[in-house]
């Protein structure tokens, strides 16, 4: 959801905005522009559509510059249009501003700049913020940095901003609230950018920019201060993360890719922290905390999309090894309703991207009120991540296609592992079954590498359903939000409606839906409920439903109330989810390929949501 780079530095800043830009968009948008800052004013070029788009409207202009910033837009107010792209350019056109975020106060704040006669261009709440920068700079004949910060105080919303000057020829002015922002160092040069990818093949070394924090950035100067005019010292970190892991490495699309990592990304999960020789499992993000979750009333999982269903797995495993009662609630949900928490109630956040905006103000509500939170995070410095006491990274490396695959397992195995720890400190498993889930867990990796020798038959599945109108996906227990989570992946790559169900619960309702047309894809792996999924089947069989099921090797039962099988083997319930979802990424890639959509970037969806 909208990207942003900037560039200052003795370069050619287009290439490297360009190549910036194209970087980010895996996380959706919907038109692009770029601010050229060459010393005798600043030039803007933006236009609806894809980056590649721009490049071609743009050949043959002058886009000779050392300074720039660049944008890809995720339409909020105003349809998406060359008029509506960032960059905006202020009434005088000196300024020129890119913006990630939702200025809520911005009607107020339009209708205030209307009555001094101000006009505007565009349906955009980010021009009406420049054009209220550009007022008070004129107004108090005062510096960019000064005017933007007197700005930001009467902005409500989130945002990160980036401006510059046509009178300060390598300056860009930076600031956050809510969304991300990371700074790059180069030698004689920065980078900017929502995440780290602009910047990875020119420097390691970035500075993560706060809430409340404002950039003045020059070829080979960084000046961060607070909205109160103090200079901060800029905390620079290395990252961790080689350009290969952000590019296709052979694959024809991200998600593909992504899929075929998971045996190395749960491996890369599991690794340095279970041992299961020995029987342990090292956290030391959790460790600290661990005795407030044992005695913990309740823990809370809060998230948003496919990680709220790694959060719903994850209840099942609490609740059964841990023996404490858990919730799961939408970050959307909770942070507005007021919820009641008490002191040494422990927040579980789970965000592969660690900026999905709902997310953290809830946990930022929850932290307000007492509760300790741990976050299962991807993107290692992310500000969930930051705003966390503790938690535990899941490495599943950058995540691309925005349909989330490898960030889902390696969550699950975050999850369990911490579940499994708990549970063992305090007292609620016995050591056989815990040294058995641990060499479960481990056998994960191997496991999933046998389900994707099956691949080929999946895109025979593929082919053979991929003109149904509707799908339901059904499963319960541990599978049922496996189930959801398949029904999600086939809805956002394929654009068929699909509808994921507890398998019993089907009975009061889309049961109605079921005939011959209506594929049913049942996660009926062997498991305690298996012999009711079973009975699930028959019912779905008897009205005759297409039954499409995920079974364990060698279950010649469900195998013959089937009309297809994918297989996966044997493995614990507890851990089974990290096999039984892949089958269907699988078939939900596939359904999109063969009709032919964008299966990394599918249309309207951004892959990290950072407006609420
Ligand atoms: C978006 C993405 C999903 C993701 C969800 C939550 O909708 O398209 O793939 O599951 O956000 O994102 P998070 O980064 O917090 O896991």
């Amino acid at each position: 959801m909208c990207g942003i780079v900037g560039y200052t530095g003795p370069r050619e800043a287009y290439p490297i905005i360009i190549k910036g830009l194209k970087r980010l968009e895996y996380r959706g948008y919907d038109s692009t522009g770029v601010a050229l800052q060459n010393g005798k004013g600043v030039k803007v070029y933006k236009k609806k559509g894809k980056v590649a788009e721009l490049e071609d409207a743009i050949v043959g202009k002058d886009l000779h510059a050392h300074v720039g910033i660049g944008h890809t837009r995720w339409a909020t107010h105003g349809e998406p249009s060359d008029r509506n792209a960032h960059p905006h350019q202020s009434s005088s056109g000196k300024l020129a501003m890119i913006h990630n975020g939702i200025i809520e106060n911005y009607a107020q704040l339009k209708s205030e700049l209307i009555n001094k006669g101000y006009q505007f261009r565009s349906d955009t709440d980010t021009e009406v913020l420049l054009n209220f920068i550009e007022e008070i700079k004129t107004n108090n004949n005062c510096s960019l940095e000064e005017a933007v910060r007197v700005a930001l105080k009467r902005v409500v919303g989130a945002y990160v901003i980036l401006l510059v000057d046509a009178d300060d020829p390598d300056t860009i002015i930076a600031a956050r609230k809510g969304s991300p922002l990371v700074i790059g160092v180069g030698k004689g040069e920065h980078f900017l950018g929502s995440d780290a990818s602009p910047m990875l093949e020119y420097t390691k070394e970035v500075v993560y920019v706060n809430d409340y924090e404002l950039a003045i950035v020059k070829p080979d100067e960084l000046i961060l201060k607070n909205l109160g005019n103090e200079k901060l010292t800029p905390y620079v970190q290395k990252l961790d993360i080689e350009l290969a892991a952000i590019e296709k490495g052979g694959y024809e699309h991200f998600m593909l890719k992504e899929i075929f990592e998971q045996p190395q990304t749960i491996y890369d999960c599991l690794r340095g922290r279970l041992d299961a020789v020995a029987g342990t499992i090292t956290m030391s993000g959790i460790q600290q905390y661990a005795d407030q979750i044992v005695k913990a009333n309740r823990i809370v999982m809060i998230a948003c999309g496919t990680s709220w269903h790694a959060g719903l797995v994850a209840e099942y495993i609490f609740e059964e090894l841990c023996r404490i009662n858990v919730e799961v609630e939408y970050a959307s949900e909770f942070r507005y309703r007021n919820p009641v928490i008490s002191k040494g109630d422990v927040i579980i956040a789970i965000s592969q991207s660690g900026e999905t905006a709902d997310t953290l103000v809830a946990i930022e509500t929850a932290k307000a009120k007492g509760a300790i939170i741990l976050g299962v995070v991807n993107v290692v410095g992310s500000s969930i991540a930051r705003a966390s006491h503790g938690g535990a990274y899941t490495h599943a490396g950058p995540e691309i296609g925005v349909a989330s695959t490898k960030a889902f397992t390696a969550q699950l195995a975050v999850l369990t592992m911490m579940a499994l720890k708990i549970a063992y400190i305090k007292g609620s498993v016995s050591h056989d079954r815990y040294m058995h889930l641990l060499n479960e867990l481990q056998e994960i990796p191997e496991k999933v590498a046998w389900v994707l020798k099956h691949s080929d038959h999946i895109r025979t599945l593929a082919e053979k359903y991929k003109d149904a109108r509707d799908f339901l996906y059904l499963g319960r227990g541990y599978n049922f939000p496996v189930a959801l989570e398949g029904a999600l992946k086939l809805k956002e790559i394929s654009y068929i409606h699909a509808e994921g169900y507890p398998a019993a619960e089907m009975k009061h309702g889309p049961i109605a839906l079921v005939d011959e047309t209506l594929p049913v894809v049942f996660v009926a792996t062997r498991d305690t409920y298996h012999e009711k999924v079973v009975s699930n089947m028959q019912e779905i069989k008897a009205r005759k439903g297409q039954v499409i099921s995920v079974i364990t090797e060698g279950d010649d039962m469900s195998a013959s109330l089937s009309n297809d099988i994918m297989i996966i083997p044997e493995a614990d319930e507890i851990v089974a989810p990290m096999l039984s979802v892949v089958p269907l990424q699988l078939l939900a890639y596939y359904i999109g390929v063969a009709k032919e959509q964008d299966v990394d970037k599918p249309r309207n969806l951004a892959k990290s949501v950072t407006v609420e």
